[in-house]
C-alpha cells in the first residue's frame, strides 16, 4: 500500500480491498464495464487539473469523474472518498492503469479534513462531488433503492454500517416523523396520507417492508394527475433515501471543510440532482463568498458569512440535449463551481 506522499502502508486486509480509512485500494482484476459519468466533461473542466495537483473524489461512485482527473493530467493525484464498498471495489477497477497516482478510501466524505491528512497533504487543490446515488446502486435489484425490483427496503450505501435501514425507519418512527421525511425531503404534497398508510399497515400487523409492497401502497394512495412525468413513489422513495443515510445533515459541513481544505486558486465543484441538495450547495457558496444572509435590520453579521471563494458558475451548468439523450439521469444535474481567493 502506498500513501498519498509515497510512504508504505500496510493495509491489514489480505483481500483486495483495503477499508482502513487512508489506504490505497487496487485490485488484480482488468477494468470492469466502463459508465459515463454525468456533466463529466464539464466538471473537469471547471477544476483545471494542475501539474503534481492533488485532487478528492468525494463521492467516486463508479470512477467515471476520478478517470477523468486523471486522464486530464497525467502528473495528477487523485484520492477517491465512498462509503459504499462495493462502488470502490468497482473503481478501483476501473482506476487500476493509474497505478499509486489513485488512492481510494472508505469512507463518508463528512471526515474529508481527517483523509486528506491521512493520505499526507494539508491542502488540496480541488474538489468533485457528484452528490446522491449512483447507477451501481440504483441498478442493483438487491438494494432497495429502486422499485423496479422487489427488494428489501434497505436503501443503507453504506452497507455495512448499524444504520437503520429504510423499513427500520417505517417500522419505528411515529405517523408524524414518517410524514415529515416525505414532506421535506420528497417534497410529497400526499406525505400525510402516506404515512398514515404505513402505519395502518404496522398496526395491522403486516408492516411494510420491500419496495414493490411500498411503491403499490403509494400509487393506491396518492391522486395522479395526468401531468405528472414521474411514478408517484418516486419522491417517497428519495426521501426515505435521504433519511436513511442523512445526505442532507452532512453537506453544509462538508462543503465548508472542503473550502478550508483547498489551496489558494483550488477548485470545488458539486453536482447535484434534486432541489434540496442545490439550495444547500449555493446559498453555502455565496455564504462562503462573503454574501450575508442575515436580516436586513442586523447590526451586525452573524450569519458566518466570509470572504474564502469566488463562484466561477454564477448560473449552474447543466447537461446539453447530447448528454440528455444519451443520459436521461442528466435531466436533473447541476453543476456549481467556486475557486478558493487568497487569505481567510
Ligand atoms: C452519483 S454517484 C457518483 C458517480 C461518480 N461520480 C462516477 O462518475 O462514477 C454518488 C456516490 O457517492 C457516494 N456517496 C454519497 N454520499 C456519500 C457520503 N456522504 N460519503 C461518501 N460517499 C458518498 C455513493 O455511495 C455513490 O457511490
Ligand atoms: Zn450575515
Amino acid at each position: 500500500m502506498t500513501t498519498g506522499n509515497g510512504e508504505r502502508r500496510e493495509c491489514a486486509a489480505t483481500v483486495e480491498v483495503c477499508h482502513d480509512p487512508g489506504s490505497l485500494i487496487m485490485t488484480e482484476k482488468p477494468p470492469g464495464n466502463i459508465h459515463v459519468s454525468v456533466l463529466g466533461s464539464e466538471t473537469v473542466e471547471m477544476l483545471n487539473v494542475l501539474d503534481q495537483g492533488v485532487y478528492v473524489d468525494a463521492t467516486l461512485g463508479l470512477g467515471g469523474h476520478a478517470e477523468g482527473i486523471l486522464r486530464a493530467n497525467r502528473t495528477a493525484r487523485l484520492i477517491g472518498i465512498d462509503q459504499d464498498r462495493e462502488a470502490l471495489q468497482r473503481a478501483s477497477e476501473r482506476l487500476l492503469p493509474f497505478g499509486t497516482r489513485a488512492s481510494l478510501v472508505n469512507s463518508n466524505f463528512s471526515q474529508i479534513r481527517s483523509v486528506i491528512r491521512q493520505a499526507g497533504f494539508e491542502k488540496v487543490d480541488g474538489i468533485v462531488a457528484d452528490l446522491g446515488v449512483s447507477s451501481l446502486q440504483l441498478d442493483d435489484g438487491e438494494r432497495g433503492f429502486s422499485f423496479r425490483f422487489d427488494a428489501p427496503l434497505d436503501m443503507r450505501m453504506d452497507r455495512s454500517s448499524s444504520m437503520p435501514t429504510a423499513a427500520d425507519l417505517l417500522a419505528s418512527l411515529g405517523e408524524h416523523e414518517i410524514a415529515d421525511i416525505i414532506y421535506r425531503f420528497g417534497e410529497e404534497r400526499s406525505s400525510r396520507r402516506i404515512a398514515r398508510r404505513i402505519v395502518q399497515r404496522r398496526e395491522s400487523g403486516d408492516p411494510v417492508l420491500r419496495t414493490k409492497d411500498l411503491a403499490g401502497l403509494i400509487e393506491r394512495t396518492v391522486r395522479r394527475s395526468p401531468k405528472d412525468k414521474i411514478h408517484p413513489a418516486t419522491r417517497t422513495f428519495q426521501a426515505l433515501r435521504i433519511a436513511v443515510n442523512k445526505e442532507l445533515d452532512v453537506l453544509e459541513q462538508f462543503l465548508k471543510d472542503g473550502i478550508d481544505s483547498l489551496r489558494t486558486d483550488g477548485r470545488f465543484a458539486v453536482i447535484t440532482f434534486h432541489s434540496l441538495e442545490d439550495r444547500i450547495v449555493k446559498q453555502t457558496f455565496q455564504k462562503h463568498s462573503g454574501k450575508c444572509f442575515c436580516p436586513p435590520r442586523m447590526p451586525r453579521c452573524v450569519c458566518g458569512a466570509v470572504n474564502k471563494i469566488e463562484v466561477v458558475t454564477r448560473k449552474p451548468i447543466v447537461a446539453g440535449e447530447d448528454e440528455l439523450e444519451k443520459n436521461p439521469r442528466s435531466r436533473s444535474a447541476k453543476l456549481r463551481a467556486v475557486r478558493r481567493i487568497a487569505g481567510q
